[in-house]
């Protein structure tokens, strides 16, 4: 990690950060450059994930195309250059860390395909011995071959005793705090999201209700390569188009009775080119041809958004975020090396009920009490399998990950590998994220719009930041939010 934040150093770089900056006592500052935005809140908020696009990258695309979109927006708008994802760095977390402005300990949240305690598995009328796996993903569709999959199939949800009833899981019944999507919906206000699987149900909130609008296209029908990903990406550009319109796409869930509030998703593009192609091996690490092409795929989907709102004169009143869920890693393709997963569980030397691995192995075991045991072995063993941490116990709950005896969906052990080691048998792959390295975690991070004034900001934030921005920026109380003021995230600077 790098500098930790600092208010003195924030102060130094915005003229309009104020060290008193909190809860409810922000937007007074802004008044000395003439914008008010507790008073003059923005009417709307588009908020995008690059999946995959480094706080690094955004650097290294202005410099091969100084005149891109990108370039525009930073022209009034504030980049975060030391932004930082949530640990693990999964795209389910990652995403809730926007959304919740919480991280796993609160959310619950800690991959899309993990194990809990106290979840029993689908189909099972909540009997059998507690403890499933918890899948997110296509697998839980009536059809994850088909673009349009049906949706979310209640037979294939995990199962879980609520007051003594045992009831299905949806993905948006296992997060565990508010989003502020469901904010914003809960005003009377308009919300569209797109994401790669129905599975996105989870940014509806607890209540289920935070989406007028969900658009949730299957990404696993589609094909592992970056021209099949951008045709897919396409959907999502032209449900945003869309939506500003009024109108909703085919296969849409929901409808709009007026142009969102609130609005955005994701693109998958510069993931699948950094999985598949990923960077020049030579110094510095440049783009290879393919991964400039999905940035700028991305660059014009931004640029066809903003056209957009020009044509609908809602430009000026919009704020646009766009945050990576996650990074890559390794950036360095020198760096990139698999190992088969079950070497993890084998160290261990006790028995693991459940492994969660990418270039992290999150480790559930069957007798919590092995857990000295089992990291004592795997710490004996790290040269064997790359490890670089291993993070359990006492460690584990001082790291803010919350305490495995006390949190069912909390791992005993944390295995962090070197850089650029994969836990995979994956042919495919080339680089990954879930993992908590800096490569998976420094995100791409930049707000925009007409009235800023351009700022680089190099103090540390996270992402779990831009829930609380994106409510203030709308006028909103961010305590409304329950997992920000749980762990007392702020807005970025710039925006308390
Ligand atoms: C599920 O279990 C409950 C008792 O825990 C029982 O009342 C109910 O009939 C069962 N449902 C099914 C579909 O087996
Ligand atoms: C899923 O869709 C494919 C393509 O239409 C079809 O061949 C397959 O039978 C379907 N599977 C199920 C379980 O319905
Ligand atoms: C910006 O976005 C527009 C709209 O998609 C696109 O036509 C243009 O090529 C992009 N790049 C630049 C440099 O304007
Ligand atoms: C781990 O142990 C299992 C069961 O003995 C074995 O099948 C597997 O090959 C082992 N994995 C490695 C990487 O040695
Ligand atoms: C550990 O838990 C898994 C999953 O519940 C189970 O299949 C396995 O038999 C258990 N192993 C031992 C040694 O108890
Ligand atoms: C906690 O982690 C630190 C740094 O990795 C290490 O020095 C220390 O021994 C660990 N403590 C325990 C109890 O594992
Ligand atoms: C939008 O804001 C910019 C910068 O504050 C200003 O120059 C421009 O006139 C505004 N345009 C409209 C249509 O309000
Ligand atoms: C970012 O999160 C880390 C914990 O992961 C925390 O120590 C740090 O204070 C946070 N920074 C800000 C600005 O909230």
């Amino acid at each position: 990690m790098r500098s930790s934040y600092s208010l003195v150093a924030v102060a130094g770089v915005l003229s309009t950060a104020s060290a008193h900056g909190g809860w409810g006592n922000w937007g007074k500052e802004q008044e000395q450059d003439g914008r008010n935005v507790k008073q003059n809140p923005y009417k709307h908020v588009a908020v995008f994930s690059v999946d995959g696009m480094h706080g690094s990258d955004v650097e290294k695309y202005l410099a091969v195309r100084p005149n891109s979109n990108i370039s525009q927006l930073l022209q009034h708008g504030y980049e975060y250059t030391d932004a930082y994802t949530t640990a693990p760095s999964d795209s389910f977390p990652g995403s809730m860390a926007q959304f919740t402005g919480a991280t796993p300990k609160t959310t619950g949240v800690w991959y899309d395909d993990i194990w809990v305690r106290d979840y029993y598995d689908a189909g099972s009328n909540c009997t059998g011995p507690p403890g499933a796996e918890v899948q997110y993903a296509e697998n839980i569709d009536y059809n994850s071959t088909l673009l349009w999959s049906g949706g979310i199939d209640p037979a294939s949800l995990p199962e879980t005793l609520v007051n003594g009833k045992c009831q299905k899981v949806y993905p948006h019944n296992h997060l565990r705090v508010n989003t502020i999507w469901e904010v914003v919906h809960s005003k009377g206000l308009q919300t569209a999201y797109a994401d790669k699987h129905p599975a996105y149900d989870i940014v509806r909130g607890p209540s289920g209700t935070g989406l007028s609008v969900g658009y949730f296209p299957e990404i696993q029908s589609v094909d592992n390569t970056v021209a099949a990903t951008i045709a897919y990406d396409r959907l999502h550009v032209n449900a945003w188009l869309d939506w500003l319109d009024v109108a909703t796409p085919e296969h849409s869930e929901g409808a709009l009775s007026a142009i969102p509030t609130l609005f955005g998703g994701n693109f998958q593009a510069v993931s699948v080119a950094q999985k598949t192609v990923g960077y020049q091996a030579t110094a510095g690490n440049p783009f290879t041809p393919a991964l400039l092409q999905a940035f700028d795929f991305v660059d014009a989907s931004l640029g066809a958004v903003v056209a957009k709102l020009k044509a609908k004169n809602l430009y000026n009143s919009t704020l646009i975020v766009v945050a990576s869920k996650h990074g890559q890693a390794a950036i360095d393709p020198k760096l990139y090396a698999k190992i088969d997963p079950t070497l993890i569980a084998n160290l261990t030397g006790v028995a693991v009920e459940w492994q969660t691995s990418d270039d992290i192995a999150l480790l559930f075991l069957n007798n919590s009490a092995d857990t000295a045991k089992a990291a004592a072995n795997l710490k004996a063993n790290a040269a064997q399998a790359h490890i670089r941490s291993v993070i359990y116990g006492a460690n584990l709950t001082a790291s803010g990950f919350g305490d495995p005896a006390k949190d069912p969906a909390v791992p005993d052990i944390i295995v962090q590998p070197e850089n650029g080691i994969i836990y995979t048998t994956s042919k495919a792959k080339i680089a990954e994220h879930g993992g908590i390295s800096d490569d998976d975690r420094e995100v791409a991070c930049f707000v925009s719009s007409p009235g800023l004034k351009a700022q680089k900001i190099a103090a540390r934030v996270n992402t779990t930041q831009v829930g609380p921005t994106i409510l203030q920026a709308l006028g909103f109380d961010a305590a409304e939010l329950q997992g920000a003021k749980s762990e007392g995230t702020k807005a970025l600077p710039g925006f308390y």
